[in-house]
């Protein structure tokens, strides 16, 4: 095996041993791909400015989110369908990221379930909830998320409609996927994917079957999103949301200053900026582009994440210093854990906490509270 020393060693062999279509549920944006693709390439044009003759014997990137101390100012994001990536995918990233010392966030959308991963790890965890048609569903979903003590709900707000990501619909993606020649020929071929998924029991949504009436199965992964998902979700409903939480929110999916000031107002704790990894509005701009319009309108009176095209130290630098509290990082795990499970998660933090420490230090700063956007040439 090659000796893996960036994301994109990671992300070769997740390709190789996970099937297609759920690398290919990773790998996409929505119609064009225009903001998947520049989420990462708007990163990259930010220059950092290098400093030399600082003395950096002593560094640190440790910091806090939420008000919780971090080892470094990143969260693992919720990904619909993790524990297709790897078998009980949740929980091992959950575990991963609880070594490391990050917040993991468990999505509605998830093969394991809030239980399963709350009795398996002690670290508290995120939950992201997507809002669907049976209120009464979502109502039990809040209290069970407040049994397993998870300490944030970071409530996704742009997916009330799903954008058509036409790989998915070309692969038939569906949960349990569905035993095609073509998906079994595809299954077959990833025997330690395989394997993995023949020692586990969890192959469903695990928060959603058996716990929402007459749905034993969710088939079709678009038409289901359709059917379920509440269309109409909008500002009114988020104070019942946070009624019912109780606890710390976080608003994901906000694009403009417009909506950060509306979050805020709402009583969020703290926004993520995000086009949803560009799987929702393609033509958006790229996340990195509007984060320090955002800002700048709501300051510090809310914690400000960002994510969208993080694929190494350098770009969570970047997002700090353009404004960001701190990131979220979804596909960079998410290649680590398909290619090696838990160690392949703590393998991405650990790269990313490499890179991120090293830039800082590149650009003279030795504290990560200090980076601001004096390390940039604008
Ligand atoms: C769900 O969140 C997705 O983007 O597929």
């Amino acid at each position: 095996m090659t000796t893996i020393t960036c994301i994109d060693d990671l992300k070769a062999l997740y390709q190789r041993r996970v099937p297609k279509m759920f690398y290919d549920y990773t790998e996409s944006g929505s119609w064009t791909e225009q903001t998947f693709k520049s989420n990462e390439t708007a990163l990259q044009r930010i220059l950092f400015k290098q400093r030399v003759l600082v003395d950096l014997s002593q560094r640190s990137v440790a910091s806090t989110l939420l008000g919780q101390p971090v080892s470094m100012p990143v969260a693992l994001a919720p990904v619909g369908l993790t524990g297709y990536q790897h078998a009980d995918g949740e929980i091992k990233a959950a575990i991963a990221a609880a070594r490391f010392g990050v917040p993991y966030t468990l999505s509605t959308m998830s093969i394991c379930s809030i239980e399963d991963v709350a009795a398996k790890t002690s670290a508290p965890f995120w939950f992201q909830l997507y809002v669907m048609r049976d209120r009464d569903f979502i109502r039990r979903l809040i209290q069970r998320a407040k049994a397993a003590e998870c300490s944030a709900l970071v409530l996704t707000v742009d997916l009330q409609i799903l954008g058509q990501r036409h790989k998915d619909i070309k692969n038939g993606l569906s949960t349990p996927p569905k035993p095609t020649l073509k998906n079994i020929i595809n299954m077959v071929s990833k025997p330690r994917w395989g394997l993995g998924m023949l020692g586990t029991h969890r192959r469903d949504f695990g928060n959603i079957i058996g716990h929402v009436a007459g749905v034993e199965d969710t088939g079709s992964l678009s038409e289901w999103t359709r059917q379920q998902f509440d269309p109409g979700l909008n500002w009114d409903d988020v104070a019942w949301i946070k009624d019912l939480w109780g606890g710390p929110l976080i608003i994901k999916g906000i694009m403009t200053p417009e909506d950060a000031c509306l979050a805020r107002d709402h009583g969020a704790d703290a926004i993520i900026v995000s086009n949803h990894g560009g799987r929702q509005l393609d033509g958006a701009p790229a996340s990195i582009e509007v984060l320090p319009a955002i800002k700048a309108a709501v300051g510090d009176r809310l914690e400000v994440l960002m994510d969208g095209g993080i694929r190494s130290g350098q770009d969570v630098l970047r997002a700090l210093a353009s404004g960001a509290d701190g990131t979220m990082v979804g596909r960079a795990y998410i290649y680590g854990l398909g290619a090696l499970g838990e160690a392949g998660v703590v393998e991405t933090l650990n790269i990313l906490r490499n890179e991120l420490d090293l830039t800082m230090a590149f650009c003279g700063r030795t504290n990560i509270a200090t980076v601001s956007g004096d390390i940039l040439w604008s």
